[in-house]
């Protein structure tokens, strides 16, 4: 820790998945060091946070003495360097290895003697990430879901390197910040992108091929299967360059054709339509 009687945590990566990460966090009572190599990200991120928590306080569902304490917490550090030591580093930049591979190599200098690194990403080999570090017995997947304020669970995922010691302490420290840890090992797309994007694939498809609208998609899905968005709905609030990102894993590691991306998925992201974060996906955005 930072301070002997303070919790605390780094986060890097301020993107949709690191801020709402960070934002548990500080609710929970930790210090948060949110780290992005992009200054406008930092920015972008504080501003949204404290958006949600003045949204909360007006449904009166937090005090306006505990919203400032949460916006307190989080302190957005400029330079990686600068993040300090901590118990639990988190890593939640963009899902390419060889980007995760050089944070990551930087992030292990910022966790604490017997510290734990962990991976936010959605598909990439926890075992191949934890071999890129020094101790790969104290690294494992944090796997977040988005809104992650919202959303309850968190998929611990355990590489082959992985030590019980650090998936006890992870499953602790999700339900500490009042998340639902569930326990998988490291195979391509884990538990949750393995069944869900193959979905998502699959309304996209059946979009190209004309079965039906998009909001008929959707609404076939939400009222007959009682999902609480669509699929392509939820493409787009994910982001459809990280669901291409995540079939291309898929694709590659488990060698099926059942999950090659669909071509118009790819020509969607090609065009940079990539769902909220663009303001323009399966549907658009104001
Ligand atoms: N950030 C924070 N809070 C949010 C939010 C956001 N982006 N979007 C909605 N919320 C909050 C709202 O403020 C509201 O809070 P309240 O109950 O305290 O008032 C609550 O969520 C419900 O929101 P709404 O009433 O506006 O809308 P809905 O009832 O339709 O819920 C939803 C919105 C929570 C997004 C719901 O549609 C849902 O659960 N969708 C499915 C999301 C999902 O499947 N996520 C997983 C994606 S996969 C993933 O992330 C893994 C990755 O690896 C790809």
């Amino acid at each position: 820790m930072s301070s002997s009687d303070k919790k605390s945590i780094a986060v890097i990566g301020a993107g949709t998945m690191g801020r709402g990460i960070a934002q548990v966090f500080a609710q929970a009572r930790y210090d948060v060091y949110l780290h992005d190599a992009f200054p406008e990200a930092l920015t972008a991120a504080t501003g949204q946070i404290g958006k949600l928590l003045d949204k909360a306080v007006d449904k009166g569902k937090m005090s306006a003495a505990d919203a400032a304490a949460v916006k307190e917490r989080i302190r957005p550090v400029k330079s990686l360097g600068d993040v300090g030591s901590h118990p639990l580093v988190i890593e939640a930049a963009t899902e390419k290895l060889d980007i995760k591979i050089e944070i990551l190599k930087k992030a292990q200098t910022h966790v604490a003697d017997s510290g734990i690194l962990a991976t936010n990403t959605s598909s990439i080999s926890i075992t191949q990430l934890a071999a890129a570090t020094d101790h790969p017995d104290r690294f494992v997947g944090m796997h977040f879901f988005n809104p992650v304020p919202v959303m309850k669970l968190v998929e611990v995922v355990r590489g082959l390197q992985t030590s019980d010691d650090t998936v006890v302490r992870t499953v602790a420290l999700a339900e500490e910040v009042g998340k639902t840890p569930v326990c998988c090992n490291d195979h391509p797309g884990f538990v949750s992108n393995r069944v869900l994007m193959p979905m998502i694939n699959e309304a996209i498809f059946t979009l190209q091929d004309g079965v039906a609208e998009p909001e008929a998609i959707d609404n076939i899905m939400k009222l007959g299967m009682a999902h609480p968005m669509g699929p392509l709905a939820l493409a787009d609030l994910i982001g459809l360059d990280v669901c291409l990102d995540i079939l291309e894993v898929l694709h590659r590691d488990l060698g099926e054709d059942r999950y090659r991306p669909c071509p118009l998925l790819r020509k969607m992201v090609l065009a940079g339509r990539l769902g909220r974060k663009s303001k323009k996906g399966f549907y658009p955005y104001d």
